[in-house]
Parts: C-alpha cells; sequence; structure tokens
C-alpha cells in the first residue's frame, strides 16, 4: 500500500494538470486522447513492468539494476537519475514555486483583469531571448526555497517516516481537492462548451507527427518512466508481490487522474468563454502558461468564492508536485548512498543544495524560455532514448523471458510472453520511428524559433554533460555489494 502511494504520489504531478491540459488544448482537445491511450498501452504499461520487474528482481537503485544486469551499462541507470534530477526537477521545481507563488496571489486576485500580462510582464518579466536573463525574481526564488527546504525535509528522514507518511497525507487529500475542482467546474455555466472541445477528437489532427511525438513523451513523463524512479521504488517491495497487477494500478491510475482533471481544465475554460460570450479558441492562447492565465482568468470571473477556488486549485499543484520532486530525491540519493556509502543526511542535503542552486536560473527573466528548450529536449530524447537503451539491457541482455519468469514465480503468473515481444521489438521500433521523426523536424529550424547557440546550449550540450558525467561516476567502484545475478 505504501509502495502503490509513493508510486502514484511520483506519477501524480505538475505532468497531470499543468502538461497535461496544455499539451491536450495545444493538440485539438480530444484529438490529443487517442495517440495519448495508444501510448499508454504500447509504451507505458510494458515498460512500467520492465522497470518494476528489474527493480524488484535486482533490489538497488537504476544504476544499480542495470549495474547488475551488465557492468558496462551501469551509466545508463546514472544518466536516468541525472537528467531528472539536474534536468527536470530543475525547472519542475521552479513551476512548483509558481504555483506556490499563485496560491497567495489567489488571495485577493492578484492578477486583476489581465493574468496575461500579469503572469509574463509583472511576474516572470520575461525576456525574449535565452541569453537576456536579467536578474533572479526574488518571489520566485523565495518560494523555490521553499519548496527545496519542504522536499528536503521529507526524504531527509527516510522511506518509511518521510516519503510514505507525506504520501498517505498527500493522495488522499490531492483526490479530494481534484474532485472538489471536477464538481465545482462542470456545474458552471458553459461548462458543457469546453468539455465538448475536450471530449471532441478532431481526427484530422491525427496526421500530424506532432502529436503523435507529444503524446509518446507525455506518458514516459507523467509515468515517471526512464526516470529510474519505478526502479528504486520497486526494489523496496517484499518477495512476493503482483508486479503486473501494481503496474496496471499505477498506470491507469495515473491515466485516471489526467482524464479526470481535464474535466476541471475544460470545464472551467467552457464557463470562461461563456462568460466572456467569446469562442474557446479566443479566450485561451497560451500554452505551457495555460493554468497561470487562462485559469486566474476564469477565477477572475467566477461569480461567488473564486478565491477559495484558487487557493484550491493551486494548492493542489503544488502538492502534486511536491510528491513526485521528493521521488526523483529519493531515487537519486538512494542511488549515491548504494554507490558510496555515504550517510543518508549528508546525500540528501547535499543534493537539495545543488538542486535548489541549479533551478535559480529558471527564476531569472529567460526562465520561461530555458524551461522549455530544456523540458522539449529531455523529454522527446532523452527519456525516449534511456526508454530505448532499458529494452536493450533488460529485454535483451537480461532476457525478457526471464525477466517474466521472475515476475511470474513471485505471484499469479498472468504475464504472457506478448509482453517479451513489446518491450523486444515494438516498445523500442515505436520509440525509434519517432525520435527519427522527431528529429527530421529539429534540423529544419532551431526548437521554438529560438537562437541556435540557446537552443544548443540548454538542450543537446546540457544532455551530453550529463552522459559525461554517467560515464564517470560509473567508473568508481560500489560500495555496496552488487548482487549475484547467474541465478
Ligand atoms: N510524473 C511526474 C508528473 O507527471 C513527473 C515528475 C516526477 C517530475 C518526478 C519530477 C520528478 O508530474
Amino acid at each position: 500500500m505504501g509502495f502503490i502511494l509513493a508510486a502514484i504520489g511520483s506519477a501524480v504531478g505538475l505532468g497531470n494538470i499543468w502538461r497535461f491540459s496544455y499539451l491536450c488544448y495545444e493538440n485539438g482537445g480530444g484529438a490529443f486522447l487517442i495517440p495519448y491511450f495508444t501510448a499508454l498501452f504500447v509504451v507505458g504499461i510494458p515498460l512500467m513492468i520492465l522497470e518494476l520487474g528489474i527493480g524488484h528482481r535486482m533490489r538497488g537503485s537504476a544504476p544499480m539494476a542495470m549495474a547488475t544486469v551488465n557492468r558496462r551499462w551501469e551509466w545508463l541507470g546514472w544518466f536516468a537519475v541525472l537528467i531528472v534530477m539536474y534536468g527536470i526537477m530543475l525547472y519542475y521545481s521552479t513551476v512548483i514555486a509558481w504555483c506556490l507563488n499563485y496560491v497567495f496571489f489567489s488571495f485577493n486576485l492578484a492578477w486583476g483583469d489581465d493574468p496575461n500580462s500579469y503572469f509574463f510582464k509583472e511576474f516572470l518579466q520575461m525576456a525574449e531571448k535565452p541569453f537576456d536573463m536579467g536578474d533572479v525574481r526574488m518571489p520566485i526564488l523565495t518560494s523555490l526555497a521553499a519548496i527545496w527546504f519542504f522536499s528536503w525535509l521529507i526524504v531527509f528522514f527516510g522511506i518509511q517516516k518521510g516519503v510514505e507518511l507525506a504520501n498517505k497525507i498527500f493522495m488522499p487529500l490531492l483526490l479530494s481537492l481534484i474532485l472538489i475542482l471536477v464538481f465545482w467546474s462542470v456545474s458552471l455555466e458553459g461548462a458543457g462548451k469546453g468539455i465538448a472541445v475536450y471530449l471532441k477528437p478532431d481526427f484530422s489532427k491525427l496526421g500530424q507527427r506532432k502529436i503523435w511525438i507529444d503524446a509518446f513523451s507525455q506518458i514516459f513523463f507523467t509515468l515517471s518512466l526512464g526516470f529510474g524512479i519505478m526502479i528504486a521504488y520497486a526494489s523496496y517491495l517484499p518477495k512476493k508481490v503482483d508486479i503486473v497487477k501494481d503496474a496496471l494500478i499505477i498506470s491507469l491510475g495515473n491515466s485516471a487522474f489526467s482524464f479526470i482533471a481535464g474535466f476541471a481544465v475544460f470545464g472551467t475554460l467552457g464557463y470562461m468563454s461563456h462568460a466572456t460570450n467569446q469562442p474557446i479558441t479566443e479566450v485561451v492562447s497560451e500554452t505551457i502558461g495555460l493554468a497561470f492565465v487562462s485559469y486566474p482568468k476564469a477565477i477572475s470571473l467566477m461569480p461567488a468564492f473564486s478565491n477559495v477556488f484558487g487557493v484550491v486549485f493551486f494548492a493542489m499543484l503544488v502538492i502534486a508536485g511536491l510528491s513526485s520532486g521528493i521521488s526523483i530525491l529519493e531515487a537519486f540519493s538512494s542511488a549515491l548512498i548504494d554507490k558510496f556509502g555515504y550517510n543518508r543526511g549528508g546525500v540528501v542535503t547535499f543534493v537539495c543544495i545543488t538542486g535548489l542552486a541549479g533551478s535559480v536560473v529558471f527564476t531569472t527573466k529567460s526562465g520561461l524560455i530555458w524551461l522549455d528548450i530544456a523540458d522539449h529536449f529531455i523529454t522527446h530524447y532523452g527519456l525516449m532514448i534511456i526508454g530505448i537503451l532499458q529494452c536493450i539491457v533488460v529485454a535483451w541482455i537480461y532476457k525478457a523471458s526471464k525477466l517474466r519468469k521472475h515476475i511470474n514465480s513471485v505471484a499469479p503468473p498472468l504475464l504472457s510472453s506478448i509482453w517479451d515481444t513489446c518491450v523486444m521489438y515494438v516498445t523500442p521500433l515505436v520509440l525509434t520511428a519517432l525520435i527519427v521523426n522527431d528529429l527530421i523536424t529539429e534540423l529544419k529550424a532551431p526548437y521554438g524559433g529560438y537562437d541556435l547557440s540557446g537552443v544548443l546550449l540548454i538542450g543537446p550540450v546540457w544532455m551530453v554533460v550529463i552522459l559525461i558525467a554517467s560515464l564517470f561516476i560509473s567508473n568508481y567502484p560500489w560500495k555496496k555489494e552488487l548482487q549475484d545475478n547467474h541465478h
């Protein structure tokens, strides 16, 4: 139970509300759900079983699990935890910080009647180019420090007293908050119009490459796959455990959460279009800013208790984000502890201080640009490449059939050889095809129309630096004995 809650806590995060809803919006509402659910079944669930299975079998963090399969692949485990910790987590914690600021802004609806210029001009004071960083935005830095402090506190107390306990409180709270929001939103006048946009697929969009790539990378992001997190969490499971059932509960539960949250988001947008008497496409124009521009706009329009609605919405985002954030801190710290034998307190403190320091760049005036570029490259290439390589290491080198036998030996033997085919061929081939397609778009023009040098530095160069760090760390010996895998 503690494990399921913690795994769902990792999966359910800003990705389910903030990221899912803007991707959905950008990709033609309901049309996005088709590639999204395809990705869930073709890649999401098979990989979830693979990650939980190998973590359970090898009883260790991602680098340890990879090293136990084959010492030469240890770097892959490091690359996963490092790119998430010193990539995704740096901007992710900044978005949680924005949410925390917005909890307070909600009290007096501080964004006034132009939430768009409030968010971009007053709050972020956004620059135009990646290197026009200007100075750090103090209100963001302050809440960022609070977020890192709070995460440090939870992970410092370890798995049982920290991570599990926090999730036992956070998850029921999160579920209650989202249900309140959904009922509230769908009862607003005009909500139906927004929900129609959400559920009505626009099949013409399905021919676009972008929608498929966005859906597959969203599945990685939202299920925390390729993060090394699920591997680490599964290593704490008891000997006898039904991995297939747990993988299904986590994956389906996580997508159900996104799907339900979509009603709150689109219901509110529908209300807004009704209240302003404009079509939805007119009232919503932002992508990454959806939660911080369109939502506040809608909140201000509400007839009653609008500030309560705002506080609930942004507090929900903070909680969802924190429970995900602590999972990568745990996965990365436990890897360092296994590898070097340092004490937990010291490692967690080091990780949080360097994390806070690294996220400062996202609190500058070009922070949103950095976020956009880093998120694009890490989720589109980083996570998917990790996904492909994990299939190679586990399904080919360790052997899918061997892992399947293990999974079936500790629970009712439910997993059939279809899964082997999936993780050996289908998943890696589909992912490779997506990456190749994505690269074609990439090479035509620098991502997002930003300066090429900025795109290169924040995208590929950053990833290569992390790759080198991964190879470097792999060269050191293990403090904790690697288990023998020949049985
Ligand atoms: N699965 C998380 C989400 O959807 C992503 C995440 C996990 C980000 C852990 C950072 C750390 O929000």
